[in-house]
């Protein structure tokens, strides 16, 4: 297969190895051959009346609608826009009156205590949480941040607010206070919801202190924060703020009837990175989001009430929301949920926990499996993981060696692989092999699901039909689970995301190729984001968080490929020169004075990122330059810092520099 390109990403990948699905379970499967070919006929041929017949089928309508697809606000489009209903009446309600004492959340600490809740109580705690929120003066429409460890009251947190029509905004706990105040300021939240303080790698994640911090950062709109005890830490308490989650729900009324919502309102904001230095609250709807979420866990992991699920991302990513909270308990399936790393204490123990809960659906990040293939084929093999019947894996592309790894190793070279592609802004997965259907190579994330247009196209936004040329990727149609804004920007989401192909061209930010058999295989970002560990970060954040720094004058940042995270990131930096006054009396790092060590401003500047955006942003290296290379334009001229990031040989024209000695500098660990 030849090298694929666009712009300056090369695909050198060759892969002709090709896994049949396995015939036990295409057997057990729903969605089968001839169904599946049935939907993406329809899908592509009358897209609006396919889902709005899967709309109707799906999902539990208060007030059923009559309009489909509104494109008179595009490329704001609106689905099912008359109807109304409440998402987590829908996802929990069918299973608490039919089937209470189901489990829907086995959570395990990461200490190895374990707790289940059944169906019927997950809904009364969203009761009473929910109660507790409205009786706090938390209105429909109104947004509250959730910054939880994995816990199960953080998918409580998440329903209550939905029960009562409030937009949560869930804040991963690994993001510094910094971050925590910035989307807390962006989303005019007035009600935080935390927890005393999270475990992760035989640590306490101190959470109500970064809330306590964040909220020292500047002006706010927040006036409580509700606090579960959760690790028992001590934390300081503001008296006229916080309030005991335990408290006030006990104090609460046991009921909370739901608040049925327009289709359209917001169930959720999740913040992501784009090329820009400010993370976009990315808004989702109610009804379109959560049929999506809903049909792909019955299309891809062929979830049924049987199954016992586990999605290992946390409830701060979109998969967290799509195949933690909602997906997967509105299928009433069990749900499984660990608090803790997946090699803490031992390198065994996301398989123990498998083993232990009967594990049924598998699905996780390349970067954990390449982590966990790291530690041999032994580990794994010391579990009972007969249980597995699919495996699924989304965030990154995997390397086919990690994809045969988890197949043969994991998957005892019998259980089908999912590679799921999909985004924040996507709600739900949109290029999957379809499991009982579809013949999967290791490394493509295969085919689009029926009803999502999905295609490659070159600058000029035509169609690339010729195999292995590399393009944009592009969503042709728009699709009920798209996003519906920028929280209070939408020039930026018109730009962003239709900016460069008009109104029914979705942008993706990814650049993928076509083989000859019609598979997609993605190929990256085309935008200064860099994936790490399957997480999407700007490259813009990082330098804006490491020019915050009193000590620096400038940063570029770039990423490189690691063995384990996917990609990591490098930064260059250059220092403000010393101040001339004399008789300043020297502090290093403080405004303008330089460091004494190079390894003190390095240290000085990854815990200074940790501190601004979490320690997921630290840069793995940090090289401190005289200069940036800059155009004559003055534009840094990233792709070359990139090929030094690399170690690659250097291509590019670099005669329009001015020090000609700087890229040796560059150069110079
Ligand atoms: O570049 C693609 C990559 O992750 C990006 C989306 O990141 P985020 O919004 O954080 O959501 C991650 C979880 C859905 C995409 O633009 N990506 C996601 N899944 C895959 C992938 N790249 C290749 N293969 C995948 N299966």
């Amino acid at each position: 297969m030849p090298g694929a390109s666009t712009g300056n990403i090369e695909s050198v990948l060759s892969e002709d190895r090709r896994f049949d699905p396995n015939r036990s379970f295409t057997q057990r499967a729903q969605l089968k051959q001839e169904l599946l070919d049935e939907l993406c006929r329809r899908g592509e041929s009358d897209p609006v009346s396919l889902w709005a017949d899967l709309a109707r089928e799906m999902l539990t309508w208060h007030k059923p609608f009559t309009a489909t697809l509104d494109r008179s606000r595009a490329p704001h489009f609106a689905w099912f826009s008359d109807g109304e209903l409440n998402a987590s009446e829908a996802c929990l309600g069918p299973w608490i009156r039919n089937e209470p004492d189901r489990p829907a959340i086995v959570y395990e600490g990461e200490d190895g205590d374990s707790r289940t809740l059944s169906y019927r109580e997950l809904g009364d705690a969203v009761e009473r949480l929910g109660a507790t929120l409205r009786g706090q003066g938390v209105a429909s429409g109104d947004r509250v941040v959730i910054y939880m460890p994995m816990c199960p009251e953080a998918i409580v947190a998440m329903h209550a607010c939905a029960r009562i029509g409030a937009v949560h905004s869930v804040v991963f706990g690994g993001f510094s206070a910094r971050s925590l105040y910035d989307r807390v300021v962006d989303a005019s939240a007035e009600v935080v919801i935390t927890a005393d303080a999270g475990r992760r790698g035989g640590k306490f994640v101190r959470l109500k202190a970064a809330v306590d911090r964040a909220l020292e950062y500047g002006e706010h709109p927040v006036r409580r924060v509700i606090v579960f005890r959760h690790s028992g830490e001590e934390i300081a308490w503001h008296d006229r703020r916080d309030r005991w989650a335990h408290e006030l729900t006990e104090a609460a009324a046991a009921d909370c009837p739901a608040e049925y919502v327009n289709t359209e309102h917001p169930l959720f904001l999740l913040y992501t990175s784009g090329s820009t230095g400010k993370p976009k609250g990315i808004q989702h709807s109610t009804a379109g989001y959560l049929l999506h979420a809903s049909l792909t866990c019955r299309w891809v992991f062929d979830l049924r009430e049987d199954d016992v699920f586990w999605c290992t991302a946390d409830v701060g990513w979109i998969t967290g929301h799509s195949y933690v909270a909602y997906g997967p308990l509105a299928s009433g399936a069990t749900v499984v949920i660990y608090e803790g790393a997946p090699t803490w204490p031992h390198g065994g123990r996301f398989w123990e926990i498998c083993e232990r809960y009967g594990v049924t659906v598998f699905y996780t990040a390349p970067t954990a499996i390449r982590a966990l293939m790291k530690l041999g084929d032994e580990l794994p093999g010391k579990y009972d993981l007969s249980s597995l019947r699919l495996l699924g894996t989304v965030g990154e592309p995997i390397n086919p060696e990690a994809w045969m790894w988890y197949h043969r190793v994991i998957g005892n070279g019998d259980c089908p692989i999912v590679d799921t592609w999909w985004q924040t802004e996507t709600g739900g997965i949109m290029i999957s092999p379809v499991p009982g259907v579809t013949s999967t190579k290791p490394g493509s994330c295969t085919r689009p699901l029926p009803g999502v247009h999905a295609a490659i196209v070159d600058e000029n936004g035509e169609e690339i039909t010729e195999p292995d040329r590399g393009g944009y990727l592009v969503i042709r149609h728009p699709w009920p689970s798209m996003l519906r804004d920028i929280w209070g920007d939408s020039e930026r989401y018109r730009e962003t995301y239709f900016g460069k192909f008009g109104d029914d061209c979705y942008i993706t930010g990814d650049s993928a190729r076509r083989d000859a058999d019609g598979y997609f295989w993605i190929m990256g970002r085309l935008d200064d984001v860099v994936n790490v560990s399957g997480h999407r970060l700007g490259t813009m954040e990082v330098e804006s968080a490491l020019v915050a720094h009193p000590s620096v004058a400038e940063a570029a940042v770039v990423s490189r490929p690691h063995e384990i995270k996917g990609e990591s990131i490098f930064a260059f930096v250059v220092l403000k020169s010393v101040p001339a006054e004399e008789g300043v009396p020297p502090s290093p790092g403080s405004e303008g004075v330089p460091f004494s060590k190079p390894d003190a401003v390095q240290r000085e500047l990854r815990a200074w990122v940790d501190e601004q955006l979490g320690p997921i942003a630290r840069p793995d290296d940090l090289r401190i330059v005289d200069a940036l290379p800059k155009t004559r334009s003055g534009k840094i001229m990233r792709r070359l810092l990139r090929s030094i990031a690399r170690g690659e040989e250097i291509n590019q024209d670099v005669s329009t520099l001015e020090n000609a000695d700087l890229v040796r500098q560059l150069m110079q660990p």
